[in-house]
């Protein structure tokens, strides 16, 4: 077959920052998946986008060719609105355990198609397979069925949606081509998209913990992730959230399901309680109930119903024990003082080492392994109180997590001022 372009001539043309045409781009990813395009080339072109950017319009080529290398799902005719939501990902983010449940108490249809941990930061699927029983895997008539019946599913993505994406993903995993916005931005939202919701709330973080270290950046990508929703037909809204410190008091996969359920109880740390109402309040306003009241639900039991029966309709038993740790190890304040850094990195890296990550793809993770805090950034504290419990199944495990968590931990002498930052920073729409 005689190719319509050449990936040579594509690489060179971004190379030198000249803007690539929308059959060039939907050829290169076409050619990729065909496998005409090596991974040489894709990675060598990844690059040049890394460090020469492409314009809105080239995003949006990008997102819509690695959609249409794949299968589009639609909800339509589940006589539910369908809302969805994504995060940039985070240490110790379980937002989404209550959130799916919650948001679906409205009637809101609620898909959660999420993924697996890489590295610090954390897999939705990997926290909830601590759960007895629980399978992460429904097939779409499955999912849909559920999705009429309980309101919210929280399952692995198919292999189907935005196929183009996973393999170039795994590449720009392994050649330093992961930090590009216009690459993050379509890689998430080809998924998205391909997923068929009508709505979508994006939690895009900063801070130490996040990819996008900058709030600058992370809004660039929230601005360029909301464009290409709108442009899609998807009513999109992005929050900004502040991701220097850890959210919540744990870090891990058992320990993160118990926090969930405490904050579906009607309580758990403020800070989750907090980023899930505002969440719920953006998502239940996609899905054309402004006035709806989350708190409400999560203090009545309400969200905790939807809860229970998400969880058993994936074989789950809600009221199982969940795994313990094996070995713990608690790190005390060194001072007294004030807690002025808490650092949400420091922390991850301690909760991936201690084994509740993974360093490669499809290795398995510990369920009962993590951090759990005992302070939080504003604290004040005494010398030797606890601050953290390092937990994990192999004592082997300790000693490189005690080295994460060591400077995490910044203590300043009573009375230092400890600067306001807002979870919330900004909201884009
Ligand atoms: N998550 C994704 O799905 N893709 C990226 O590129 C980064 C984060």
């Amino acid at each position: 077959m005689t190719e319509a372009f050449d990936a040579v001539d594509l690489i060179v043309a971004k190379r030198e920052r000249r803007t690539l045409p929308t059959d060039g781009i939907r050829w290169l990813v076409d050619a990729f998946t065909r496998g005409v395009v090596a991974d040489e080339q894709m990675a060598a072109w990844a690059m040049a986008v890394l460090l020469n950017g492409m314009d809105r319009r080239e995003i949006r080529d990008l997102t819509l060719a690695m959609i249409d290398s794949g299968e589009r799902m639609t909800f339509e005719g589940l006589g539910r609105p369908t809302v969805d939501k994504h995060s940039t990902g985070g240490v110790g983010d379980k937002i989404t355990l209550p959130l799916a449940p919650l948001v679906a108490s409205f009637g809101i249809a609620v898909p959660q198609l999420s993924g697996r941990g890489l590295g610090h930061t954390g897999g939705t699927l990997d926290k909830l397979e601590s759960i007895a029983g629980w399978r992460p895997d429904l097939d779409p008539a499955a999912l849909r069925a559920q999705l009429a019946d309980v309101g919210a599913a929280i399952c692995a993505a198919g292999g189907d949606l935005a196929p183009a994406d996973k393999r170039l993903y795994a590449l720009r995993d392994t050649t330093g081509t992961v930090e590009s916005i216009p690459l993050i931005a379509s890689s998430i939202m080809s998924k998205k998209i391909a997923e068929g919701t009508a709505a979508l709330v994006l939690d895009v973080k900063f801070g130490s913990g996040a990819f996008m270290r900058e709030s600058a950046m992370a809004e660039e990508l929230a601005r360029t992730m909301v464009a290409l929703g709108t442009d899609a037909g998807v009513t999109t809204v992005a929050l900004l959230t502040d991701m220097s410190v850890p959210l919540g008091l744990t870090s891990g996969n058992a320990i993160e399901v118990e926090e969930s359920v405490e904050v579906l109880a009607g309580g758990g740390p403020a800070d989750v309680r907090e980023l899930t109402l505002a969440l719920a309040a953006e998502m239940l306003a996609l899905g054309g109930l402004p006035d709806a009241d989350p708190a409400a639900a999560l203090d009545d039991g309400r969200a905790m119903d939807v809860w229970r029966r998400m969880i058993r309709a994936q074989g789950g038993d809600p009221d199982a024990a969940l795994p313990v740790a094996r070995e713990r190890h608690t790190v005390v304040a060194e001072a007294d003082g004030v807690l002025l850094e808490q650092d949400a990195m420091a922390v991850g890296v301690a909760a991936w080492r201690l084994g509740a990550g993974r360093a490669r793809q499809g290795e398995a993770v510990q369920h009962a392994a993590g951090v759990r805090l005992h302070a939080k950034r504003g604290d004040v504290v005494r010398a030797g109180q606890p601050l953290a419990t390092l937990l994990t199944d192999d004592p082997g495990r300790l000693p490189r997590g005690l080295e994460a968590i060591a400077g995490a931990h910044v203590i300043a002498p009573a009375g230092t001022p400890v600067p306001e930052r807002p979870l919330v920073a900004a909201r884009i729409a």
